[in-house]
Parts: structure tokens; C-alpha cells; sequence
């Protein structure tokens, strides 16, 4: 009877420990996480990560490496990457995040065409408690409405070609400005900087878009060849791929390397050659690799880990006479 009731009690107690379990499995499902904690445990590995990057468009070779860096990254680390190109408009990035936010990512990554217009899609992001870390370029919400920005600070790279063209053209002069698109943070923190230290006797005769591409900077140059010409001492270019352009119009115009004195920005292969060449003097780094960077920080945002809000990029003017020696050093 003793033994009977023995193995009464085991079954019992086996029998309630498997009901434990069960219970726990089908529990209810974990409440929703707040704005920053990216629905995920406090050890999550990249492996859990599925991360969204709306990329801006493939206008320039800047743009291709920093795709490359972000997809090749997330190869190598295990991450999940919803990546789409919008061309350059904004409401295909929109409707990009929209479509993230539906298929419930654990992280945004937005790389924003322009300035301004995010306010709604990203409040949607935070409704949904996915956090969205800005990319490359700023915008103008309010910083409550992202978990964090990464990229270069478009100010001081303005500042950096000011002081580039001080010291091209100590005793002054006029020249012309390429900018980027039109509202977006790259051009807008570029101009800036670049106003704000330039010398008084340096005038900018005009500024045009070209919209960051080789194909719209060459026109935008034959028409300031046409409209300026004999009245230019330099140009600044917002970035290498319109310098690659403008260069084809200059030369077309009979223009030889050094009669303008040409100062750009990004840093890639592209401008180093302009350098060598003779046509640019100066090229102030702007680093599109931040795929490590950013993925690294959306981990940490997905485990409830504190994060800055700003991460610029540490970087540098490059010179023509190092141009040759550090070309087949550059990843992009
Ligand atoms: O936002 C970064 C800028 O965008 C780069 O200077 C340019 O090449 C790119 O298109």
C-alpha cells in the first residue's frame, strides 16, 4: 500500500510539472516594449536582428559604398536587412518605412533624403516601439522622435572647404558652388559651414544644385561656364561625383588643371584621380561606412543598452600631393 502511494505521489508530482511548463509556453504574449527597447530580450545576438534600411538612392559612388558597407556587414554578422533604394524621393522612403514598420523590424535605419517632412512616419515608428536611428544625413524633428543620429557633421565639412579656398585664394576672388539636393541636411549643414568661414574677399557668384550626380553636375557647369566666363577663380563642389562631371565640362571648355582652383568633398576614388590629375586641390573626407557602426548600435538599442544620441564620424582634408600615395589605400 506504502509502495502504491509512492507512486501515486510521482505521477502526481510529474503531472504538475509538466502543466507548469505548459502554462508557461502558452502564457500570454509579453506586453508590447516601449520606444527604445526594439522588442527584443537583454541578450539578443545579431542573429536576432532584423534591421530596415530605406537607402536614399545610388546617386553618387559615396551612396554605392555606404550600400555596400551596410549589406555586406549584415552578411557577415548574421543580420537580417530589409534594404530598398528610393531613388532620391522621399515618399519611396516613406512608403519603405511604412512597410518596415508593418513587417514589425526590430530597427530603422533611415538615411533621409531631406531635412524635413519625417514627423508622422516617424511618430508611426515610435507608436510601434521601433526605434529609428538616423543615418548619414540629419533631420530637422525633434531628436525625441529617434533613438539616435550617426554620421558626418555636414557644418564642419563647409567650414573645412572654407578654409580650403582662404587658403587657395589668399588675395581673394570669385567663385561658384555646385551644391547637393536641394533641402537636404549634406547641402544645408554644407553651405552653411562653408559661408560662415569663408573669407570676406572670396565672393560665391552663384550657387546651383546638381543634385549630387555626375549627369546633372555637368550641365550646371557648362551653363556657369557660359554665364561666368572669365570671371571665376574657383569652384566648390558638395560632392566628388558633380566635380567628376563639372571636370567634363571645364575641360570641354578648353580649361586646363590649376587655372581654377577646385575644392570638393566625400573623398572617394573618383576625387582622389581629380586630384592626381591636377583639377581638384583639396577633398574633405566624408565617410559613407557606417554599416558596423550603426549595427553595433542597434544591438545595443535591441539588449536596452544606453546609447548617445549623436555619433559623428571622425574625419580629414585630403591634399593633391598625397593624392597618388593614398589612392590604392581607399575602400571606396
Ligand atoms: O549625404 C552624404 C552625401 O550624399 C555625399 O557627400 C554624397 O556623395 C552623397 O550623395
Amino acid at each position: 500500500m506504502n509502495k502504491m502511494f509512492k507512486i501515486f505521489a510521482l505521477v502526481m508530482v510529474i503531472t504538475m510539472m509538466l502543466t507548469a511548463c505548459g502554462s508557461k509556453a502558452a502564457g500570454p504574449a509579453a506586453a508590447p516594449k516601449t520606444f527604445g527597447e526594439a522588442k527584443c530580450g537583454p541578450n539578443c545576438t545579431y542573429k536576432d536582428m532584423t534591421l530596415c534600411y530605406p537607402q536614399l538612392g545610388a546617386e553618387s559612388d559615396w551612396r554605392t559604398a555606404n550600400t555596400a558597407s551596410f549589406k555586406e556587414t549584415a552578411a557577415k554578422l548574421g543580420v537580417k536587412l530589409i534594404f530598398s533604394d528610393a531613388q532620391q524621393k522621399q515618399e519611396n522612403q516613406i512608403s519603405a518605412l511604412r512597410s518596415c514598420i508593418q513587417q514589425g523590424v526590430n530597427v530603422i535605419a533611415l538615411p533621409p533624403v531631406v531635412e524635413t517632412g519625417w514627423d508622422a512616419v516617424l511618430q508611426e515608428a515610435k507608436t510601434a516601439g521601433i526605434p529609428v536611428i538616423v543615418v548619414d544625413r540629419s533631420v530637422s524633428a525633434d531628436g525625441s522622435m529617434y533613438a539616435a543620429h550617426i554620421g558626418s557633421d555636414m557644418v564642419i565639412e563647409g567650414e573645412r572647404s572654407a578654409a580650403e579656398f582662404n587658403k587657395l585664394l589668399p588675395n581673394g576672388g570669385n567663385i561658384l558652388e555646385l551644391s547637393g539636393t536641394t533641402g537636404s541636411g549634406a547641402a544645408v549643414g554644407r553651405a552653411k559651414g562653408f559661408r560662415a568661414k569663408l573669407n570676406a574677399n572670396i565672393k560665391i557668384l552663384d550657387s546651383q544644385t546638381g543634385n549630387f550626380t555626375r549627369a546633372e553636375g555637368k550641365p550646371v557647369m557648362e551653363a556657369f561656364l557660359k554665364k561666368y566666363a572669365g570671371q571665376i577663380q574657383g569652384v566648390f563642389f558638395h560632392n566628388d561625383d558633380m566635380a567628376i562631371g563639372a571636370v567634363e565640362a571645364i575641360k570641354a571648355a578648353g580649361i586646363k588643371p590649376g587655372d581654377l582652383k577646385m575644392v570638393s568633398i566625400d573623398g572617394t576614388r573618383g576625387g582622389f584621380q581629380l586630384m592626381i590629375d591636377g583639377w581638384l586641390q583639396a577633398d574633405v573626407e566624408c565617410n559613407p561606412l557606417l554599416g558596423p557602426q550603426v549595427m553595433d548600435l542597434a544591438l545595443k538599442l535591441m539588449n536596452g543598452q544606453a546609447i548617445a544620441h549623436e555619433a559623428l564620424t571622425d574625419e580629414t582634408v585630403y591634399y593633391a600631393d598625397k593624392a597618388a600615395e593614398l589612392l590604392p589605400t581607399r575602400k571606396y
